[in-house]
């Protein structure tokens, strides 16, 4: 690389380098590094934990929907902001069945690329900023700390059919799941950590309403304990399957980032069908039993999946643009443009998990 037997070397050196220097971003193709911004924004990262810490001290749900924004943003067309366009005819990412109205945190999102772009203008991707405001949310209810390698560039692409064909259903049995998550290059193992986010946030009814009621029977779905599935139904009727009613994913501690998941899964407590189907398989069972029994294990796992999957397909260097405004294109063209960072989510009802209840139903 460095032309050491030129005569002219000292020059040639000086030039390689100066040449190596501004490339950096390009030379490493398709590489996200830690501290991509450390010279073109160095408070990049702490503006967004700020908007993140500001929202959250408002709203501690907030966390769970930053982290699901991330892994429905990388899942599609890989992390690069796709899930934030709006397209004003109902056809973007965001508007599909399993983003919409579940998906929410987008305001906050808003009001860090506002920051950040107050700080240093057309610099910061939307991508990052999710994947910031990710790791953010996991050390504010998680107890965790870990860097981000960004230098992600946003996408111009949103189609609600890609969200449709590629984010796994709460349906899916352990082969689908499986099949689903290798997809994106996330390994069996990846996916059982990564389902470990469903310990804080909420649900929307329709989620999991099959699995208590068979229209207005009450039924109780396999891997479903007989006491859970009476709490769900007296949480979620059977008239509520379009209703803006929300449940906790862990009714024990719904705003911290713990292990409970995994101890909760062999009492039956698993919220969604998909939750279940990692009990059903002895593989994917043995990875639940072994994060059950050791929360530190699978923090440390959990923060190496997150990272691989931020990875996922991801623009780098000169490929896709630095949008300005995370939900619409910089032209434009979207003829919602007018109306960016005014479409609301449906007000998100607070936890109606009933915690007392939860030890007679474990315990039952
Ligand atoms: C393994 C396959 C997965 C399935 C089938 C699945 C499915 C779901 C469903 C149906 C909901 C509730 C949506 C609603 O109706 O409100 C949900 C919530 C959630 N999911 Fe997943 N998920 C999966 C994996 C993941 C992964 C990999 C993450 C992140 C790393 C994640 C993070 C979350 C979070 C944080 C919530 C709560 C959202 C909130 O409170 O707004 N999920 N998931
Ligand atoms: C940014 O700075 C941090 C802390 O000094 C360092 O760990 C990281 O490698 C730097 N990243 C780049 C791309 O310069
Ligand atoms: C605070 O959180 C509630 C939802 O819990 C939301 O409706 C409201 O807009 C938030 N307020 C601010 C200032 O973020
Ligand atoms: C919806 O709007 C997008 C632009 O935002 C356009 O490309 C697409 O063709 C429209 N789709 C329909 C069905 O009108
Ligand atoms: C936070 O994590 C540290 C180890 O990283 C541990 O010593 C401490 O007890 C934890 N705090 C809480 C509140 O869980
Ligand atoms: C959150 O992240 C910050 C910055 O990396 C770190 O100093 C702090 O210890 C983390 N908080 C927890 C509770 O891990
Ligand atoms: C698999 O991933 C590719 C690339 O991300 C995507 O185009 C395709 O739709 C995905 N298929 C399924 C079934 O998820
Ligand atoms: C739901 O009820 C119908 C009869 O009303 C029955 O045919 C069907 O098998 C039931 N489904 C389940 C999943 O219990
Ligand atoms: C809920 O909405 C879906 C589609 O929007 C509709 O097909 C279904 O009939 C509705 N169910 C109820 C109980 O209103
Ligand atoms: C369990 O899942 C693993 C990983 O996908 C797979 O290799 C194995 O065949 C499955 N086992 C059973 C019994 O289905
Ligand atoms: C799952 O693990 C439990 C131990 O918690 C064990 O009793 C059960 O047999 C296992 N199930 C499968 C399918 O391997
Ligand atoms: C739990 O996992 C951590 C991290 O891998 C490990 O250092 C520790 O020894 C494990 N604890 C037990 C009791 O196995
Ligand atoms: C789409 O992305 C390309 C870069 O990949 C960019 O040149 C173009 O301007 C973008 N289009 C819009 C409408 O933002």
């Amino acid at each position: 690389m460095f032309p050491s037997k030129q005569k002219d070397g000292s020059v040639l050196v000086a030039a390689a380098v100066a040449l190596l220097c501004l490339q950096l971003p390009a030379v490493a193709h398709g590489q996200l590094q830690v501290g991509f911004y450390n010279t073109s924004c160095p408070n990049a990262e702490s503006l967004v934990r700020q908007a993140v810490t500001n929202a959250f001290a408002n709203d501690s749900g907030i966390a769970a929907g930053l982290i699901r924004l991330h892994f429905h943003d990388c899942f599609v067309r890989g992390c690069d902001a796709s899930v934030l366009l709006t397209s004003g005819n109902g056809t973007a990412e965001r508007d599909a069945a399993p983003n919409n109205p579940s998906l929410h945190g987008f305001e906050v999102i808003d009001a860090a690329k506002k920051a950040v772009e107050a700080a240093c203008a057309r610099t910061v991707s939307c991508a990052d900023i999710l994947a910031f405001a990710a790791r953010d949310s996991i050390n504010l209810t998680g107890n965790v700390s870990y860097q981000v390698p960004s230098g992600r560039r946003d996408g111009n692409v949103s189609l609600s059919s890609d969200a449709i064909n590629n984010l796994p259903a709460p349906t899916l049995t352990a082969a689908q799941l499986v099949a689903n998550f290798a997809n994106k290059s996330l390994t069996a193992e990846e996916m059982v950590i990564l389902s470990g986010a469903h310990t804080v946030g909420r649900s929307f009814c329709s989620s999991f309403l099959n699995r208590v009621w068979n229209g207005s029977t009450p039924i109780v779905d396999s891997g479903l304990s007989a006491g859970y599935a009476t709490l769900l139904r007296a949480l979620c009727p059977s008239t509520s399957a379009n209703s803006s009613t929300t449940t906790a994913v862990d009714p024990s501690t719904p705003a911290v980032l713990d292990n409970n998941y995994y101890k909760l899964l062999p009492l039956n407590m698993g919220l969604f069908f998909s939750d279940n189907q990692l009990r059903v398989n002895s593989t994917l069972n043995a990875s639940v039993n072994s994060f059950a029994a050791n929360e530190t294990l699978w923090k440390e796992k959990f923060v190496a999946a997150m990272i691989k999957m931020g990875n996922i397909e991801v623009l780098t260097g000169s490929q896709g643009n630095i949008r300005l405004n995370c939900s619409v294109l910089n032209n434009g063209s979207s003829s919602s443009s007018s109306m960016a960072g005014m479409i609301q989510q449906p007000t998100a009802q607070r936890y109606s998990g009933a915690t007392a209840w939860l030890d007679d139903i474990a315990t039952s």
